[in-house]
C-alpha cells in the first residue's frame, strides 16, 4: 500500500479551537497526585441524604426504567413549577414551560442553541462560568465580554447598557454567582428589568446555586420579576441542591414559546434524560426541607471555613452565596504570593497540599487580580485540615 491508501483519519479544523483541558480537571488531577486537600473543584466530599438513594432503588425496582417523555418525567416537572411557584411567585405550566435536562449544562448548551442565529452577539458578565463562551462559539454566536465590577464582581449597568446593540440576542446572568459568591440584590434585578424591557434581549440566568443564599436574604429568582422572566430561560440543577453533582440532572423553566423552541433541540440533543433519577426526585421534592435547609448548611460551612482563615493573611472576600470562597493572596509571607494566579494555585497544591482554583481561570483574558476560588462544599474535617495547611502562609 501506498502512503496515499493507508488508512488515515481527516485532520479537523477545531469547531473550538480556543479550548483545552479545563482548569478543573488539570487542578483535580494535580491534586490527587500531590494528595492535596481539594477545593478546587466545586462539588461535595461528602454523600446525598440516604432517603434519596432509597427513592431512586424504588423507582428502578417499580419499573421506571425506560425512556420517559420527551419533556421529563410528569411528576418532576409538577413539583418543580410548584417550587418555582412557592419560592418566587410565578406560575410556569408544567406541560409547556418546564423541561428537565441533564444538569444545568445541557440546559444552557441547549437554550442557547434554540436562540442565537450565527452573528448574534450574546453578551456574558465576567467572569463566568466556563461553559458559556464555547456553548456561544458553537451556536456560531458572537461573545461579548462585559466586566463585573473588580473586587466586589457586582454588575455595571452603565458597561451592560453599552454592550446592548441591535444584534444582541441574549444576556448570561449568574446569580449566586460562580466563582466570586456575589448574590444579584433586588435593585440590581430591577436595573435590569429597566435596562431590558424596551429591547428583545432574551435573558439566560443560570440559578444553579438558587437555595445557597447566606444571611437571610431571599434569592433574587429573575422568576420574581414579570418582565425579566417573559423573557428568561432559569437554569437550575439538582446536583448542586442535593449534592448529586455526578447524577446530572437539571430543570429549565420559561415561558412557552421560548420553550417550545427549546425543546426542538433538546429532543434531538439528549431526548431524555434518566427515568428513575427522576421519578426519585420528584418524591424527594415532597419535602422542602431539605432545600430549604441547604442555605443554612453551608453557611456554617462558609462561617466555618471564614473562620479559619480570618487569622491567616489570605484576605476574604465578601461570601454571599454558593459555595465558594473567593481570597486576594496579595498579602501573604511568601514570594509565590507574586506569580501569576494559575501558577500560585499549582504551587498551593503541590506545595502546601490545598487545591484552589485562579479566577484568571474564568476571565477571556485571564485577568489576573490576585484572587484564587476555595469550594467549601467539604466535611468540616477536611475543611480544618485545608485551614490547617493553609495557616502556614
Ligand atoms: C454556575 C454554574 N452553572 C452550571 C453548572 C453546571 O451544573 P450541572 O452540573 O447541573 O450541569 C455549574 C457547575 O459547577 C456552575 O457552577
Amino acid at each position: 500500500m501506498d502512503a496515499a491508501t493507508l488508512p488515515r483519519t481527516p485532520a479537523l479544523a477545531s469547531r473550538l479551537p480556543q479550548v483545552g483541558t479545563t482548569i478543573f480537571t488539570v487542578m483535580s488531577a494535580l491534586a490527587s497526585e500531590h494528595g492535596a486537600v481539594n477545593l478546587g473543584q466545586g462539588f461535595p466530599d461528602f454523600g446525598c441524604d440516604p432517603a434519596l438513594l432509597d427513592a431512586v432503588d424504588a423507582a428502578m425496582r417499580a419499573g421506571h426504567n425506560q425512556y420517559p417523555p420527551m419533556t421529563g418525567v410528569p411528576a418532576l416537572r409538577q413539583a418543580v413549577a410548584d417550587k418555582v411557584e412557592k419560592l418566587y411567585g410565578r406560575r410556569y405550566d408544567a406541560n409547556t414551560e418546564v423541561t428537565v435536562t441533564a444538569g444545568a449544562t445541557q440546559a444552557i448548551l441547549t437554550a442557547i442553541l434554540a436562540v442565537v442565529h450565527p452573528g448574534d452577539e450574546v453578551i456574558v458578565l465576567e467572569p463566568c462560568y466556563d461553559s458559556y463562551v464555547p456553548n456561544i462559539e458553537l451556536a456560531g454566536g458572537r461573545v461579548v465580554r462585559v466586566p463585573l465590577t473588580p473586587g466586589s464582581f457586582r454588575p455595571d449597568f452603565d458597561k451592560i447598557a453599552a454592550a446592548i446593540t441591535p444584534r444582541t440576542r441574549a444576556l448570561l446572568i449568574n446569580s449566586p454567582h460562580n466563582p466570586s459568591g456575589m448574590c444579584w440584590t433586588e435593585a440590581e434585578m430591577r436595573a435590569l428589568d429597566a435596562l431590558l424591557a424596551p429591547t428583545d434581549v432574551l435573558l439566560i440566568s443560570d440559578e444553579v446555586y438558587e437555595h445557597m443564599v447566606f444571611d437571610g436574604l431571599p434569592h433574587q429568582s429573575a422568576a420574581r420579576y414579570p418582565g425579566l422572566a417573559a423573557r428568561a430561560f432559569i437554569v437550575s440543577s439538582f446536583g448542586k441542591t442535593y449534592h448529586v453533582t455526578g447524577w446530572k440532572v437539571g430543570t429549565v423553566v420559561a415561558p412557552a414559546p421560548l420553550m417550545a423552541e427549546f425543546r426542538k433541540v433538546h429532543q434531538f440533543n439528549v431526548f431524555t434524560v434518566n427515568t428513575p433519577m427522576q421519578h426519585a426526585l420528584a418524591t424527594y421534592m415532597a419535602n422542602p426541607a431539605p432545600y430549604l435547609e441547604l442555605a443554612a448548611f453551608y453557611q456554617r460551612k462558609r462561617d466555618l471555613f471564614r473562620e479559619g482563615l480570618s487569622t491567616t493573611r489570605f484576605r476574604l472576600l465578601p461570601g454571599e452565596g454558593t459555595y465558594f470562597q473567593c481570597v486576594d493572596i496579595s498579602n501573604l509571607a511568601v514570594p509565590e504570593r507574586d506569580l501569576p494566579e494559575g501558577d500560585f494555585c499549582q504551587w498551593l497544591t503541590r506545595e502546601i497540599g490545598v487545591a484552589a482554583i485562579p479566577l484568571s481561570a474564568f476571565y477571556g483574558d485571564g485577568f489576573d487580580q490576585r484572587v484564587v476560588r476555595f469550594c467549601f462544599a467539604k466535611k468540616d474535617d477536611t475543611l480544618r485540615e485545608a485551614i490547617k495547611r493553609l495557616a502556614r502562609l
